[in-house]
C-alpha cells in the first residue's frame, strides 16, 4: 500500500512540474526520488550502450535493443542519452530510437523523468541524414556576421529538433588561441571579443527567444569546453595549460560569460588540465569561477570519460570509486560516463557510505530537473512535425550566403581573380574533388573522413566551376594529400591553359586523432604547388584546412590565394560563383594565419613579442594578419573621428565614425574592425585589442559611414587585482590604417 502511494505521488510529481513549471516544485520531487534515482539523473550513457551489437561495433542497421534499454531505464534511472551509434541516421531511424526510449520511460520506469537526448550538431544537424551542413564554426566566425550566425544556429535547432533531440552540444566557446590545435576549426578563431559576439548569436539561435523555456523548434545550447580547453601549450588535444587568473579572466572567460548572460542552460567541461589540474576535479573552476564569479545557474556535463580519464590520463585519483567523488565534489552534474554503469554504481555507494551527501546530489538533480522541465515536449520530442524542414532549400541558401560571406580572399595578383568565362583553367589537387575534405569533421562521423556518407548531389569545386565554366573546366586530381609522383607531361601539357587552381587542405580531424607534430602543409603538396608554379602559368591556391597550414614557401608565387575553410557540401556553387566574380568576397580571417612554425603570436600579443632582432617592433610577421580579407571591389577607409560625449554628470562615451569608400563599379560588404591600444597600463598592455565590428553593404561608386560607441568599460584590462580595472591615460584607435586617440581620467 505505501509503496503505491509512492508510485501515485512520484508520478505525480513529474507531470505537476512538468505541467505547471513550479521550480519549487522540485524540491518536492526530489524528496520522493530515491538515492539510485537521482544518480540515474546524474547518469549519461552513449547510444550504443542500448544498441544491438557491441559497443562501436552495433549490428545494422543499428536499433535499440528492449533489454538493454530496460537495463539503463529501470536498473540505472539513466537520465540521458548522447550520440549516434558512430554515423548519421535518417529522420524515421531517429523517431524510432528517441520513440523507443519516451516509450519505456512512460512504461516502465517509476517517476517517469524524461531522457534527456543531447548531441554535437555543430555546424548543421550533421548526424541527421540529408541535413543542412553549414561551413565549420571558424568559417562562420569570418562572416563576422552575428545575426546569420544566429540564423545558422536557428535552423540548426530546427533540423535537429525535427528527429526529437532537444540538446545540442554546440556552440565551441574556446578561444582558438594556438592555430595548431586539432579543433581549431571549431572555434570562432582567435579573439574573445569575437568569440564572444559570435557566441552569444549561437546561443540566441540555438534556444530561441526565451532564454528559461525552449520551445519545440529550439533546443537546449552547451558551451563548451569550460576553461582553457583551447590554451593547451602544445597544441595538441587534451595536454596541459598554463594560465594565468588574469589570461583566464582576460582571454578565455568572456565568450562564456557572453553565453551565460544570452542565458545558455548548459556547459560541458574541459578534459584537460589547467596548472597541472585536470578541470574535472577542480572546484575552483567548477564552483568559484563558474558559479560564484559567472553567476551560471544552469548544467554542467562532463566531457567523453572524463571521470574515467581521472584515473587512466590525468593520475590524479588512484581508482574510478576516488576519481567520482573528485568530480562529484569539483562541481560536476552529470556525468557523461558513457560507455557503462560504474559511475553509477560508485556514487551509489559513495553517498550510502556517507561520503558524499544526498544534498549534495540535490544539488545537481534540480538542475537536471530545472532543464528538463524547460525543454518543451521534452516527453514527447517527436511529435514536432518539422521533417521536411530538413536540408529545404530555404536552409540550404543561408548555408551558401554563409559560405559567401566567409570564403576569404588573402591575395590576387594583377587581379587574376575574378576568372574570365572563356578561361581555359585547369582544375587540380586532392580538395578540387571532395565532400569530405570540403565538410570537415563532425560530418555524418566523428572524423568525417568516411565517404560512404557523401551526398552526391552536392557538387564539389570542380563541379561548382563546371557549372558555370562548362567545358573550359579541366580536372586532374595531381596530387594525393601526403604523397605526390610527378608526371612531366601533363605538367607540360598545363601550357594549354589559362589558369591553374590548385585545391589543397589536409584530411579531416578532430580531437585526438587530429594531433600534427608539424603545421606546414604536407610537404607532397608544396612539392606539388611548386611544380605547378614553375609551369609559368598563374596558380590559384584554394585553401581546405582544418587550420592555417603553413604554405610559405609556395605562398609568394601563387597568383591568387582564397581561404575556402571548411565550407560544407553546399559550397561547390558558391565557390565558382566568387572565383568568377559572381559573388564579390568578404570573409575575413577570424585569426592570424602564421608564416612560421615558431612564429604563432596572435594578433593581441604583447609589445615584448613584437620585439625583432633588430629591436624594432616587426616581430609580428605572420602570413596574413587577423581580419585581413580582400575585395573585389576597392575600398578606401577614410575620416576617422572619434566624439566624446559633453553630459558631465555621466559616464563619458566615445562615438568614433568612419567612411568606406568604395571607389569600383561593384558593391562590397565590408567589415570595419575597431581596435584599442591602452599606452601604458599596469599589466602589459596588449599592441591593440578588437572593441567592435561591423558589416555593411558599401554601394559601388558609394561611401558608408560606419559609427561605433565606446564606453568607459571598452578601456578596462584586468588588472592586478584579477578584477576589471580602468586606469587613466590615452588609448588609440585604429581602424584601417587610420588613427585617433582617446584619453580618459577617471
Ligand atoms: C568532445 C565533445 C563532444 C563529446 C560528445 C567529446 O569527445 O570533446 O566536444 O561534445 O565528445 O560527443
Amino acid at each position: 500500500m505505501f509503496f503505491c502511494i509512492v508510485v501515485l505521488i512520484s508520478f505525480n510529481g513529474w507531470a505537476q512540474l512538468s505541467k505547471d513549471g513550479n521550480v519549487s516544485n522540485i524540491a518536492q520531487l526530489l524528496k520522493d526520488m530515491t538515492i539510485e534515482e537521482k544518480v540515474g539523473q546524474m547518469t549519461q550513457i552513449n547510444l550504443d550502450v542500448i544498441c544491438e551489437g557491441e559497443i562501436y561495433k552495433l549490428v545494422e542497421p543499428h536499433h535499440i535493443q528492449q533489454s538493454k534499454l530496460d537495463e539503463a531505464i529501470v536498473k540505472w534511472h539513466v537520465g540521458s542519452v548522447l550520440n549516434c551509434g558512430g554515423h548519421a541516421y535518417p529522420v524515421d531511424q531517429w523517431h524510432q530510437i528517441i520513440r523507443s526510449i519516451e516509450r519505456t520511460v512512460q512504461e516502465k520506469s517509476r517517476t517517469k523523468i524524461p531522457v534527456l537526448y543531447g548531441i554535437d550538431a555543430i555546424h548543421g544537424a550533421n548526424y541527421v541524414m540529408g541535413s543542412t551542413l553549414f561551413p565549420q564554426q571558424l568559417a562562420q566566425a569570418a562572416t563576422f556576421h552575428p545575426a546569420l550566425i544566429q540564423q545558422v544556429a536557428g535552423i540548426t535547432a530546427l533540423e535537429t529538433r525535427a528527429v526529437g533531440i532537444p540538446w545540442n552540444f554546440s556552440p565551441v566557446l574556446d578561444v582558438g588561441r594556438n592555430p595548431a590545435w586539432s579543433r581549431f576549426f571549431e572555434t570562432y578563431g582567435e579573439d574573445p571579443y569575437v568569440c564572444s559576439v559570435m557566441g552569444r548569436g549561437a546561443i540566441e539561435g540555438y534556444q530561441g527567444e526565451n532564454a528559461t523555456k525552449i520551445d519545440d523548434q529550439h533546443v537546449a545550447a552547451c558551451m563548451k569546453h569550460f576553461l582553457g580547453y583551447s590554451g593547451a601549450r602544445t597544441g595538441k588535444d587534451r595536454t596541459p595549460a598554463y594560465l594565468s587568473d588574469i589570461q583566464l579572466r582576460e582571454i578565455y572567460m568572456p565568450s562564456f560569460q557572453a553565453a551565460i548572460d544570452a542565458g545558455a542552460m548548459t556547459v560541458m567541461i574541459n578534459s584537460g588540465e589547467i596548472n597541472g589540474i585536470p578541470v574535472h576535479a577542480n572546484p575552483k573552476i567548477l564552483v568559484d569561477l563558474l558559479r560564484n564569479e559567472m553567476h551560471f545557474n544552469g548544467m554542467a556535463v562532463t566531457d567523453w570519460e572524463d571521470v574515467i580519464k581521472l584515473v587512466k590520463v590525468h593520475h590524479v585519483a588512484v581508482d574510478l570509486k576516488e576519481a567520482v567523488y573528485q568530480a562529484v565534489m569539483a562541481g560536476i552534474d552529470m556525468c557523461m560516463v558513457p560507455n557503462d554503469y560504474d559511475f553509477t554504481r560508485l556514487l551509489i555507494e559513495l553517498v550510502k557510505e556517507g561520503r558524499i551527501t544526498e544534498q549534495r546530489l540535490d544539488q545537481s538533480v534540480a538542475r537536471i530537473l530545472q532543464l528538463k522541465m524547460s525543454v518543451s515536449k521534452i516527453s514527447d520530442a517527436t511529435a514536432v512535425g518539422l521533417n521536411d524542414k530538413i536540408g529545404c532549400e530555404e536552409h540550404i541558401k543561408v548555408a551558401q550566403q554563409v559560405v559567401a560571406e566567409s570564403v576569404t580572399l588573402l591575395q590576387n595578383k594583377d587581379n587574376i581573380l575574378p576568372l574570365k568565362k572563356e578561361a581555359k583553367i585547369m582544375v587540380t589537387g586532392p580538395a578540387a574533388h571532395s565532400l569530405i575534405l570540403m565538410n570537415g569533421a563532425w560530418s555524418r562521423t566523428w572524423q568525417g573522413v568516411d565517404t560512404t556518407w557523401e551526398d552526391h548531389s552536392k557538387m564539389t569545386i570542380v563541379e561548382g566551376l563546371r557549372s558555370i565554366g562548362g567545358k573550359n573546366v579541366a580536372y586532374r586530381k595531381g596530387c594525393e594529400l601526403n604523397s605526390y609522383k610527378k608526371d612531366e607531361k601533363w605538367l607540360k601539357s598545363l601550357q594549354k591553359m589559362d589558369v591553374i587552381i590548385a585545391c589543397v587542405g589536409e584530411l579531416p580531424s578532430t580531437e585526438k586523432p587530429g594531433d600534427i607534430d608539424d603545421l606546414s602543409l604536407e610537404r607532397a603538396q608544396i612539392k606539388f604547388v611548386n611544380d605547378l608554379i614553375k609551369t609559368g602559368k598563374p596558380v590559384v591556391l584554394v585553401l581546405l584546412e582544418n587550420r592555417p597550414r603553413l604554405i610559405e614557401p609556395i605562398a609568394d608565387q601563387c597568383a591568387a590565394i582564397i581561404m575556402a575553410y571548411q565550407p560544407g557540401d553546399n559550397a561547390g556553387e558558391v565557390l565558382a560563383k566568387i572565383l568568377y566574380g559572381e559573388i564579390n568576397p568578404s570573409g575575413k580571417l577570424p585569426f592570424t594565419y602564421p608564416r612560421f612554425n615558431q612564429s604563432l603570436l596572435t594578433y593581441d600579443h604583447k609589445h615584448s613579442e613584437a620585439l625583432d632582432q633588430k629591436f624594432g617592433e616587426n616581430a609580428y610577421q605572420p602570413q596574413w594578419p587577423f581580419g585581413f580579407g580582400l575585395s573585389y571591389s576597392q575600398l578606401v577607409y577614410k575620416n576617422l573621428k572619434v566624439s566624446r560625449s559633453s553630459n558631465a554628470t555621466e559616464q563619458p562615451t566615445w562615438t568614433v565614425s568612419v567612411e568606406v569608400e568604395n571607389k569600383s563599379d561593384r558593391p562590397a560588404l565590408e567589415t570595419v574592425i575597431l581596435y584599442l591600444h591602452d599606452q601604458v597600463a599596469s599589466v602589459t598592455p596588449s599592441v591593440r585589442k578588437v572593441k567592435r565590428f561591423e558589416k555593411k553593404m558599401v554601394p559601388a561608386k558609394g561611401v558608408v559611414v560606419y559609427e561605433f560607441v565606446l564606453g568607459t568599460d571598452d578601456l578596462s584590462f584586468i588588472g592586478r587585482s584579477v578584477k576589471p580595472e580602468i586606469e587613466g591615460g590615452v588609448w588609440d584607435v585604429y581602424v584601417g590604417d587610420l588613427k585617433a586617440q582617446i584619453e580618459y581620467q577617471p
